[in-house]
């Protein structure tokens, strides 16, 4: 019935045409087509008499001898590239456009009444994504050197960009152009405009992306009196395990002081790209690591409660105001304090010219600090010791420092060790008493009668011998330390308690 129809048609149609070539008795025309990457193009044609029954379809690239598409619609064959579909007559689609389907393409059709072959273009775009300003250096100050780049990507064909600021003087001139072709095709625009002194007058700047036809794509604007407006400022901080660091941040204006309100604040630890705390103090709205606190009427300052080892770190600081946004690097260091040290010995019972090691403990400090030991008179003994420092799973340190001797020697006893900061700042101490053992017993009655008899007599030697024994035994003590020490302590020895007691001990046997 169809075909019936159509015979009708085509021999009226026949009939009426006159001068037509014998190639073929209608004529097709097709537009040039243009497509979207990643998109269906269209490619229009059309026949200047319809219907007409289409036998036989053959695309072919110009310059290629074999077709990249033929279709039968009799016999609904397809060969070559299946992204192309016949619709709506003589019409193409191009389904999934790609940039390497830009070219020219001869289209021929065979039909009831004749051949026709026609030439099109297809031609491929993509579009720039928003440009990105960018700048150099970080703070850019009014009157000084600026370099401002705008950047876009992902566009094709190769576009560029044009420069304008407040009232729309263009600025392109001077601005310098860098197109770049990834292996997608697909091109990243650059353009730097360099300023050997940036007038805030003329902010703001634009940037707007055009592509290869001259029509805007995409635009953004760099606001300069509005990163001109103020500093801020935050000090290293330094925090105490379990407790709340602050975070202390300042602003400071460069023109007219009217106070700022922070719309947004946002911190990044350095090296990570994701923030660890936001905070929107409008909507009350914190993502994050909620240990971080922010308020508004402390400025840009910040708190940290509950400190732990692992937030010592660079930080980077951005906050967005209604004036302007600002951003800005700071520190956090992290301490503990040691507990308060403990000295242990071995043997346990220390014996007064015998073997002995001394242990002077430390724990639940951060960072690694260290151990010192003196003795009664201060002479330094921290060179004769081993300090061994370890890392617990928790991060804190435990100092162990271990003071050794071959023979102790009670004359130089109390011994002392002092725990110190890795700023050397002392945090604890403790000293160790040398206990009499070899005391030789004796009754309460017989103590009781030697001193009420002839305890004036013994405390009259005991300052006048025992000076001098003590004397002695210094220079006893200090000729086992082997060293040098400076003469003033003798003042110190007379005033200390467990030189009264030396001096006794040595008395007592009399
Ligand atoms: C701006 O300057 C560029 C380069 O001289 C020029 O191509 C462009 O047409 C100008 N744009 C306008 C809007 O005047
Ligand atoms: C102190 O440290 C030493 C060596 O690590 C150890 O042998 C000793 O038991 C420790 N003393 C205490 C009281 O922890
Ligand atoms: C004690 O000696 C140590 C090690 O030689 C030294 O680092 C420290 O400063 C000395 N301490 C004092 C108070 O002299």
């Amino acid at each position: 019935m169809a075909s019936a129809t159509l015979l009708y048609f085509v021999l009226t149609w026949s009939s009426v045409r006159v001068g037509k070539s014998v190639e073929s008795l209608f004529n097709m025309k097709c537009q040039p087509a243009v497509g979207v990457i990643g998109q269906t193009t269209h490619i229009s044609c059309s026949i200047d008499y319809f219907p007409i029954s289409i036998n036989t379809v053959v695309l072919t690239r110009s310059g290629e001898e074999k077709p990249c598409f033929t279709f039968q619609p009799y016999v609904n064959r397809v060969t070559g590239d299946s992204r192309f579909k016949v619709e709506n007559g003589p019409s193409l689609q191009l389904h999934n456009t790609a940039i390497s389907d830009e070219g020219e393409y001869w289209y021929l059709i065979r039909t009831s009444l004749g051949n026709e072959k026609v030439k099109f273009t297809i031609s491929v775009t993509g579009k720039y994504s928003n440009p990105i300003i960018t700048f150099v250096p970080e703070k850019i100050v009014n009157g000084e050197h600026a370099d401002l780049y705008c950047s876009a990507s992902g566009g094709y064909p190769a576009g560029t960009i044009h420069w304008f600021d407040r009232s729309n003087t263009n600025w392109t001139k001077s601005a310098t152009l860098q197109s770049t072709q990834g292996n997608d095709g697909l091109f990243t625009l650059s353009s730097k405009l360099s300023f050997q002194k940036i007038n805030r007058a003329c902010a703001p700047y634009r940037c707007v992306v055009l592509n290869n036809k001259y029509e805007e794509e995409g635009e953004n604007t760099f606001h300069l009196e509005i990163k001109g407006l103020f500093n801020m400022k935050c000090q290293p901080a330094v925090g105490v395990i379990g407790q709340t660091t602050h975070i202390s941040c300042s602003i400071e204006y460069f023109t007219d002081p009217k106070p700022i309100s922070i719309n947004t604040v946002v911190l990044t630890r350095s090296g990570e790209e994701k923030p660890c705390f936001i905070f929107q103090p409008y909507v009350n709205r914190v993502t994050g690591d909620s240990r971080f606190e922010f308020k508004a009427e402390n400025g840009p300052s910040l708190q940290l409660h509950n400190t732990v080892i692992s937030d010592e770190s660079k930080y980077t600081y951005f906050i967005q105001t209604n004036r302007g946004t600002d951003k800005v690097k700071f520190t956090i260091s992290v301490t503990s304090k040691y507990s308060n040290p403990i000295i242990t010995s071995m043997p346990e019972e220390v014996v007064d010219g015998e073997h002995a090691d001394l242990y002077c403990n430390a724990s639940g400090g951060y960072p690694a600090g260290t151990i010192h030991w003196f003795d009664q008179s201060n002479t330094n003994w921290t060179k004769s010791t081993t300090l061994q420092s370890t890392q617990g799973n928790d991060g804190l340190f435990t100092l162990s420092s271990k003071l050794s001797f071959q023979k102790i020697n009670r004359a130089c006893a109390p011994y002392r060790c002092v725990v110190l900061n890795n700023k050397y700042e002392e945090e604890g101490e403790n000293t160790f008493h040398l206990e009499r053992k070899d005391i030789p017993l004796h009754t309460p009655a017989g103590d009781s009668i030697v001193k009420n008899s002839i305890a004036p007599l013994v405390l009259i030697g005991s300052l006048i011998v025992g000076l001098l024994i003590v004397r002695l035994l210094k220079r006893s003590c200090d000729s086992q330390l082997k060293r040098v020490i400076s003469l003033d302590r003798s003042v110190d020895f007379s005033k200390d308690p467990d030189d009264v007691e030396d001096e006794k001990a040595l008395i007592e046997p009399i």
